[in-house]
């Protein structure tokens, strides 16, 4: 049997590029006892990829070089000598950019009794949509009523950051790159408003929908746009930052400088790093399987087939191209 990997041949230097990667074939080993085979049928495309190709750690090491690029992935057990993880039984975890695997169990998350879509596991209900639900919930703390901004809206993790503002009884704004995006969060999602931030005045548009101020700012893309944010804080305000989407190819990265704007709104500005939620992903998940099959909840996906086109696809994130949670299809 011969798998087929994607490894990191070199460190990006300004914006990813196809050529940053290589793609392998290696014989795989036969499985030892403890062990499984799974083959892998989605990969999930993350931004946070830019970082893990740099070099040190930040909250997670980097990549090695010529090592199997990290990745989300998912699939089916095809072999097993583990009589907790039976062949046929769908699992995920750090599986990598690769179309087989063998693991020991350690760090799986298994899917028993698949009824929806395997993907849907890498989407809203694996990391991006615990990193919605944790980072609103636990950091953003939404209050009925109040006014929520939420960048890179389109996107899986902003997506659902506004839905769940919005069964929570929040007034939702997002801003995303383009008309389609925009008319998908009010028609789709139901937000309230959509900015694009490409053609718009954003400040004109933030005075006009939030009138009282933003309560709950949910930063996915950082720049001079979290600075317009900070601008327009109400008071006691939550600011949570996500991520930086506009700097991650960036060698310098674009600090606050409306940052005295958290003293006057009394409010405060956080993080979030989704694993820390580990241990408390399954009530999530069950909460927001409930409000998928209430059609509280909507997602979309954007999938790409063949594991060849996994480092062009890897670009889309930062042009704009992609429309949903991105995957690749093996
Ligand atoms: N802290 C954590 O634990 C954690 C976990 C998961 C994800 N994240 C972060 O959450 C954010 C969203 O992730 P996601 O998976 O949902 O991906 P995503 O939103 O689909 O990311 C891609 C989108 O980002 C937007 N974008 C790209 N460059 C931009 C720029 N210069 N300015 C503004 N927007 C830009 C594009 O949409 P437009 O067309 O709207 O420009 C693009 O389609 C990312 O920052 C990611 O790093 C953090």
């Amino acid at each position: 049997m011969i798998n087929k990997i994607i490894t990191l041949r070199q460190r990006p230097q300004g914006m990813v590029k196809p050529d940053d990667f290589e793609l392998i074939e290696k014989p795989m080993r036969p499985i030892a006892e403890g062990e499984v085979l799974i083959e892998l049928e989605y990969i999930s495309v993350d931004p946070a990829m830019r970082g893990w190709m740099n070099e040190g750690t930040t909250y997670i090491k980097g990549v090695e070089l010529g090592e199997v690029m990290r990745s989300f992935s998912a699939g089916k057990i095809i072999e097993s000598k583990n009589a907790d993880y039976p062949i046929g039984l769908h699992v995920s975890g750090i599986l990598g950019t690769q179309k087989y695997v063998i693991s020991n169990g350690k760090g799986l998350s298994k899917i028993p009794d698949l009824k929806e879509s395997l993907s849907l596991h890498l989407g809203i209900l694996g990391m991006p949509g615990m990193t919605a639900y944790f980072g609103l919930l636990e950091k953003g703390k939404p209050e009925a009523g109040q006014t929520v901004l939420v960048s890179g809206a389109a996107g899986i993790v902003g997506s659902t950051v506004g839905q769940i503002a919005k069964i929570k009884g929040c007034k939702v704004i997002g801003t995303a790159g383009t008309d389609a995006k925009c008319r998908y969060l009010v028609e789709e999602c139901g937000f309230d408003h959509a900015i694009n931030y490409k053609t718009e005045d954003i400040e004109d548009k933030l005075k006009e929908y939030c009138t009282s101020g933003i309560d709950v700012y949910y930063d996915n893309v950082g720049g001079p746009l979290l600075d317009i944010a900070l601008k327009n804080l109400a008071r006691g305000a939550r600011v949570v930052i996500c991520g930086a989407i506009s700097q991650y190819n960036k060698p310098e990265i674009y600090g606050p400088k409306n940052y005295m704007k958290i003293v006057t709104a009394r409010g405060y500005l956080t993080g979030i790093i989704v694993f820390d939620y580990l241990h408390e992903y399954p009530r999530a998940v069950k909460e927001m399987s409930g409000w998928i099959d209430q059609e509280k909840l909507k997602t979309k996906e954007h999938i790409i087939e063949g594991l060849e086109n996994f480092p062009s696809g890897l670009q889309m994130l930062f042009t704009g191209e992609n429309f949903g949670k991105l995957l690749v299809k093996i």
